[in-house]
């Protein structure tokens, strides 16, 4: 569906500071998500305004600039780190002769690039259809000769745009149909699969922090690990035992960002679920980022976007190997352990993070004596296939088992006919 990335398109990056000084460090995201996209940065152009000017968003002089810049150094496509409006994108694109996308269709393309899941290529084209459809209102025909499979242009664009927005509407609709099923389906597994279920936790953060490094180390997995943004699209979900024996499962999932587009936090229910649904989150941080507050700040806040602000979170300080700091746990004022220092990538504190995994789960986890009578031999065998099975001790009068099961799940096991349980 999706067409193959041509990479090593020249590009020129455009960022204005709009009512505050300009930060560096914005440019230099701006910047890794350009190459992210496989773009060749050739130039960039900032300045300053206290808002967006209606017409370009930049204003006319700095217009004239860009289309000079981009001419002078045959640049291939121009990049504004700003959400544009669809006329501000034409307009731009009639001055300067080049193709334009902004913030969010340069976040969509790279989503573009990475699903890989069919669900997440079908939530991935959908956002891409809805950020298009605001796009098609006459006038592309200025750039007819330019379009090819190119930064921003992969995916369904090209064929979309022409075609009319009938079509287009048609398509949102088949698209919307199909990922409902997939959901369906999926929930479908997933009651399955949480009929007797272990505990879980999803690593969550800002993109490049280090969650799928953090992920492989922790469950010998090799979960895709590179330094671009949003190398992860699609969970991951592996088994981990905990010291102390305790099975549980991690899931790896997509990366945020500041300015995620909203149409993709909405769309990315498969890697969202699983964050949403776990018993605790371990959000990892690059330490070692000037700006990891403000990416803590970003993440906790897409996360009550969700509806995952309440689960227990576990704060991971990656990368102290480049802060020549030490590992060691912090715990929070009711003495459980909330921050680990860690890095993952050295694979340096994993042992305390684990132990700090292992300590937070006490409160969500408890470890019980289930009595199940000789009868419930296939209930029995559904805990050991779920993992949850920590001893067992059984005698001609029944199976006498122990096993760690999330606290909020007790009732599942009461449901089985005969059974007994009692707290250890
Ligand atoms: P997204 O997929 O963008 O969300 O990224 P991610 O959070 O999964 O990060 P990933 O594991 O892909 O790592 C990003 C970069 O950080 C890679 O170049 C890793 O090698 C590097 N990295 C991860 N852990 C460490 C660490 O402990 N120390 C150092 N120095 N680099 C690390």
């Amino acid at each position: 569906m999706f067409e193959r990335p041509r990479s090593g398109e020249r590009a020129v990056l455009v960022r204005l500071a709009l009512g505050a000084p300009a930060d560096p460090e914005d440019l230099r995201e701006f910047n890794q998500l350009a190459v992210s996209a496989g773009a060749v940065p050739v130039a960039t152009i900032v300045g300053r305004r206290d808002k967006p000017d209606p017409r370009y968003f930049v204003g006319s002089g700095k217009a004239d600039e860009i289309r000079l810049e981009a001419a002078a150094l045959e640049a291939d496509v121009i990049l504004v780190d700003h959400p544009l409006s669809p006329s501000q994108e034409r307009n731009l694109e009639k001055l300067i002769g080049k193709r334009v996308l902004d913030r969010n269709g340069l976040i969509l393309d790279i989503f573009a690039q990475r699903a890989a899941s069919h669900e997440g290529k079908l939530e991935v084209e959908l956002a891409q259809l809805k950020h298009i459809a605001s796009r098609l209102v006459r006038g592309w025909t200025h750039l007819e000769r330019q379009r090819g499979g190119g930064i921003g242009n992969r995916g369904p664009g090209e064929t979309q745009l022409e075609t009319d927005r009938r079509l287009l509407g048609q398509r949102v609709k088949v698209l919307t149909k199909r990922l409902e099923k997939i959901q369906q389906q999926r929930e479908t597994g997933r009651s399955a699969r949480v009929a007797i279920p272990i505990p879980s936790l999803a690593l969550v953060g800002y993109t490049n922090a280090g969650k799928s490094t953090l992920f492989r180390a922790l469950t010998g997995e090799q979960a895709y690990v590179a330094d671009q943004l949003f190398a992860t699209l699609d969970p991951t979900v592996r088994r981990l035992a905990l010291p102390g024996g305790t099975q549980v499962v991690v899931a790896d999932t997509v990366g945020f960002i500041r300015d995620l587009p909203h149409e993709l936090v909405a769309a990315f229910q498969s890697t969202l679920t699983e964050a949403r649904e776990a018993n605790v989150l371990l959000h990892v941080i690059d330490a070692s980022d000037p700006r990891r507050d403000e990416h803590i700040d970003e993440v906790n806040r897409v996360l009550e976007e969700i509806g995952a602000s309440a689960i227990p979170q576990i704060r991971v300080y990656n990368k102290i190997d480049r802060l020549e700091s030490t590992a060691r746990i912090e715990c929070n004022d009711e003495g459980q352990p909330d921050s680990v220092w860690i890095s993952a990538g050295a694979g340096v504190g994993l042992d305390l993070l684990q132990q700090a995994i292992a300590a937070r789960l006490t409160c969500a986890v408890s470890r019980l004596q289930v009595h199940l009578p000789l009868t419930a031999g296939a209930a029995r065998a559904r805990l050991y296939a779920a993992g949850v099975v920590i001893g067992e001790n059984s005698s001609e009068l029944g199976f006498e088992l122990t096993v760690d099961i999330p606290v909020a799940e007790r009732g599942l096991l009461e449901r089985i006919q005969g059974a007994r349980i009692a707290a250890l």
